[in-house]
């Protein structure tokens, strides 16, 4: 049972897509207060309560004792102190002496802090008075979900050749580079079924160009590639390059399409290319307007996008780098003792992002101006919105792959997420498990991490266990920064290596796509902790490390380095089951704790008992595979 209580006069969201009757405030069933312009309620927990949710968020399943904040950040160090990611998934889930869950649909900063003042209490503050709540009552989490995403609508879908693998990098910068990839792969015999275009594909980074030098005839290249089976998947950010001549730019500009100051200029920041102006999604014409722009490229046979910078991301404002410009110019020839130097630093270290800048921006809302602060949550899903609406009238509902960087809920009915740009780092091999139950109770079903790690350099066998856990996420994608060590699957030594765990991947497509479509279409969760399956199973209600996946597995990837093995609790008893390339290597596991070998080479999959698992032939893309001769593993 949903019970929607509302105050003052939401931005609409479209997040919820059922309808239901409103209830003040005053009827709210927590201890609630307004304070100084803020809205803010709390509940106590027992000692073992649980909280679920927050969807794409640092730290673990259990949100319990931190403090966290709904403000799409574009923050590239996922460290457990920080607060926000990219996303604001303000879903949560208590479990244990009650079970409720809550949706505060309210597009500002809210701050969930979650245990962390009082180890007993939490306190949740929405920035504002004007907003939806809804207490969500049933009696387990995984009905509360189920009842939570019945209200938000059904999630996305991708084309099946979307669960492919897929290898990006910041940069492939020509199309020899795109063509060397792709030569890698296939001489390796190691699957592969998207390329991604990074920035670098643009001409001086303008959205819905492509560099003519770099790509000459881009169209017969797309389509050369796709005679291949690669799908090629440019980016798209959110600013738009401010140059004469530039049609999007311009045309924006003309319709006053931009976000604004408050004097009614253009709002400009710099972003990749420079000084950008921000398109409006907020604006529903806007949204037509800039969805259709992608028609530049579909036109050309792209059928895949990704779009960033979106929470939005700004390098610096127009007014920002002026005044820090200004300050440094009036230092020149002085003594810069400590505090002028660290003055000066901090000027410009806080150039970018910076909430004076976020807070001058205005956006038109059905003709009204709105400050971005109230609805700062919403801009990079509205964006993903435009395109994901223009994709579903021009081509039909799963045909065009999307996936974006911010993200709110509502979002995940037009799109999937990633969960930006993350390290080489072992810890991040667990965030990435972590956030995929998370991301799940809040409708994005297609999603994963930059597998190997996105900063910094990756050694082989770290990419070799993160893409063991990426053989599961519905995105699997190995993407990695400008500067570090290239990190494409042939390139380490031993590349069969690499080819039996990314084979594992298409031999489970078949039964991965079925999954993503059940829980799609069932409004269910793709990926449970196990404390969902197994409530009164003290072990199995603490795991922070291991997942269910649909109704017959449990995954358990190694996340640590120097282990040829892991510790691993089985809540029943299960089979355990060693996948590389075709061999699969069964071993009935009774229930309880179990040191289980796990080669660099090979995936652990737990099968539940009296469940099966279907397995096709692997091919070198998804459009080969033979979906009809299955091998049942059980
Ligand atoms: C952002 C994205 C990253 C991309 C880079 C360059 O950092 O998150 O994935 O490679 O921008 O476009």
């Amino acid at each position: 049972m949903i019970t929607k209580y509302t105050h003052g006069t939401p931005i609409d969201t479209e997040a919820v897509t059922q309808s239901f009757d409103a209830r003040p405030i005053g009827e709210f069933p927590f201890d609630s207060r307004f304070d100084g312009g803020k809205f803010i309620f709390s509940f106590d927990m027992a000692p073992r309560d649980i909280l679920y949710g927050l969807g794409e968020a640092p730290r673990g399943i259990n949100k319990r004792g931190w403090v966290y904040e709904s403000y799409c950040s574009d923050d590239p160090f996922h460290t457990e102190t920080k607060q926000s990611l990219y996303a604001a998934h303000n879903f949560i889930l208590l479990s244990g002496s009650r079970t409720f869950g809550i949706f505060v649909d309210f597009p500002a900063r809210v701050r969930w802090d979650l245990g962390y003042t009082r180890q007993d209490a939490a306190e949740i503050t929405l920035d504002g008075m004007d907003f939806d709540i809804y207490f969500i009552q049933a009696a387990t989490p995984r009905d509360i979900v189920r009842e939570f995403r019945a209200a938000i609508g059904q999630s996305y879908i991708p084309p099946l050749w979307a669960f492919g693998y897929q290898q990006s990098r910041w940069s492939y910068h020509n199309a020899e580079a795109v063509n060397n990839v792709i030569a890698g792969y296939d001489a390796a015999q190691i699957p592969l079924d998207c390329v991604y275009l990074d920035i670098d594909y643009m001409e001086r980074f303008k959205d819905f160009t492509v560099d003519e030098q770099a790509f000459p005839d881009f169209s017969a290249f797309v389509r050369e590639k796709q005679a291949q089976g690669i799908h090629l998947i440019p980016i798209i950010d959110a600013g738009v390059k401010k140059e004469d001549g530039y049609s999007v730019y311009e045309e924006g500009k003309a319709k006053g399409y931009f976000c604004k100051k408050a004097d009614g200029a253009d709002f400009e920041a710099g972003v990749w290319p420079g000084i950008c102006s921000f398109p409006d999604f907020l604006n529903p014409a806007v949204r037509r307007w800039f969805g259709e722009k992608y028609k530049v490229l579909t036109d050309m046979g792209i059928d895949g996008f990704w779009n960033d910078m979106n929470e939005p991301a700004l390098f610096y404002s127009a007014d920002g780098i002026e005044k820090a410009l200004e300050k440094a110019a009036a230092l020149k020839g002085e003594n810069l003792d400590l505090g002028k130097f660290f003055n000066l630093k901090d000027t410009f270290m806080g150039l970018s992002n910076a909430q004076a800048d976020y807070s001058s921006i205005y956006h038109n809302i059905g003709g009204a101006q709105v400050n971005h602060q109230r609805v700062h949550n919403l801009y990079g899903a509205s964006m993903t919105k435009a395109a994901g609406e223009y994709f579903e009238q021009a081509f039909g509902r799963e045909k065009v792959l999307m996936f974006s960087r911010a993200s709110y809920v509502g979002a995940h009915r037009a799109a999937g997420i990633w969960f930006g740009d993350n390290h080489s780092w072992w810890s991040h091999i667990l965030l990435d498990l972590k956030m995929l139950p998370a991301a799940n109770m809040c409708g994005f079903l297609y999603c994963g991490a930059d597998l190997g790690g996105f900063n910094e350099n990756a050694t082989r066998d770290l990419v070799l266990r993160f893409l063991a856990l990426g053989v599961f996420t519905p995105l699997m994608r190995n993407h990695s920064a400008l500067g570090t060590r290239d990190q494409e699957a042939y390139r380490f030594e031993n590349p069969e290596d690499f080819r039996d765990v990314i084979q594992v991947r298409y031999r489970l497509i078949p039964y991965l796509y079925s999954a993503f479509r059940k829980a799609s279409e069932q409004n269910d969760m793709l990926f449970r902790p196990l404390s969902f399956d197994y409530p009164d199973d003290a072990v199995a209600r603490e795991c922070e490390t291991q997942l269910m996946l649909s109704e017959e597995c449990m995954i358990a990837p190694v996340y640590e380095q120097n282990v040829s093995g892991r510790a691993v609790y089985l809540p029943e008893d299960m089979t355990f089951v060693r996948l590389s390339g075709t061999r699969a290597e069964k071993q009935p596991l009774e229930k309880g704790w179990h040191y289980v070998p796990v080669a660099l080479n090979e995936v652990p999959l737990f099968i539940k008992k009296g469940k099966s698992v279907p397995l096709c032939q692997p091919a070198l893309r998804t459009r080969d595979l033979d979906g009809e001769h299955l091998e049942m593993l059980s």
